[in-house]
């Protein structure tokens, strides 16, 4: 018998980090099968002008082509930059991130299954400061919550997004609040928990059911001294709000941020929230 044996505290710690690993993982194929779709849809797009150009012999048409070759080609450059920036950023470093266009580039992965869901989605951002953050990894969180509201919505519905500045607790306030089913009060506060989820597997895209992508929001928040929480009303909707510091300026990065004393008020129904160390 071997006595140098991890404890069995030891060995859930270590199979909980190699979840949230391949939590990482499944965000990131779940990403690529939906933006290789894409892509293939932009590959169509270019043929098919490219021989309506060579087809056309007047300038006007051949004009028009071009443009929408042109159009697709930039739309098929800003995919394979949006993925190769999360395969490629593995640093866990914080730095000065501008959320506004994180959240764009993480739309730009999400636009299709918006769209074929019958998705709207209204932005309301606010001049905000720049954060301290990991790009790659908040990304992750807005593809989970986004993946989420499309979830709760089948049948189409709305996506707000809302940047706002909490200078008193020195944090931006970043929203996601879709028009969805909701979450019943006696289930919100365990939807944090790691593999609680009311999904009974993967849909139709193949999507959902460990229960681990808001395990790992709250891991990540957290790790950047922000908060996360959530209110929701049944049949109505939810609204998740992530509260990250703000970038302090001209400060080395490797500054401590103060946490927060003060919670985000909910908003209506019921809510839940991570544990505070304050
Ligand atoms: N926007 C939302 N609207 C309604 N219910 C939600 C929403 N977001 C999360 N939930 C509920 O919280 C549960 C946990 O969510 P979580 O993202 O952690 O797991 P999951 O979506 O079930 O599986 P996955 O690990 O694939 O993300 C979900 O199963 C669902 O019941
Ligand atoms: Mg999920």
């Amino acid at each position: 018998m071997n006595s140098e044996q991890p404890s069995k505290d030891e060995q859930i710690e270590c199979l909980r980090r190699q979840l949230l690993e391949a939590q990482k993982m499944t965000a990131l194929g779940e990403l690529v099968s939906t933006t290789t779709h894409e892509f293939n849809n932009v590959l169509m797009t270019i043929i098919n002008y490219a021989k309506i150009g060579m087809r056309r012999k007047d300038e006007e048409s051949r004009m028009k082509a071009f443009e929408k070759i042109l159009a697709a080609g930039e739309r098929a450059a800003k995919i394979t930059n949006s993925v190769l920036g999360m395969a490629r950023n593995r640093s866990h470093s914080f730095e000065s991130t501008e959320l506004e266009a994180l959240i764009e580039e993480s739309l730009v992965l999400m636009e299709r299954e918006f769209m074929k869901y019958r998705i709207s989605v209204e932005r309301q951002f606010a001049k905000v400061p720049r954060v301290r953050a990991n790009g790659n990894q908040i990304q992750q969180v807005l593809l989970n919550l986004f993946i989420n509201a499309r979830q709760a919505m089948p049948k189409g519905g709305r996506v707000l997004l809302r940047l706002d500045h909490d200078v008193e607790g020195d944090m931006v306030d970043l929203v996601v609040r879709d028009s969805g089913a909701g979450i019943p009060p006696e289930k919100l506060p365990r939807i944090f928990e790691p593999f609680f989820s009311t999904k009974s597997g993967p849909d139709a895209t193949g999507k959902g059911g460990t229960g681990l992508g808001l395990a790992c929001c709250r891991e990540i928040i957290e790790a950047h001294r922000g908060r996360i929480r959530v209110a929701s009303t049944l049949g109505k909707g939810t609204e998740f709000t992530i509260k990250l510091p703000v970038m302090p300026i001209a400060a080395p990065i490797t500054q401590t941020v103060r946490a927060p004393s003060v919670g985000v008020p909910p908003v209506n129904g019921a809510s839940a929230t991570t544990p505070t160390n304050d």
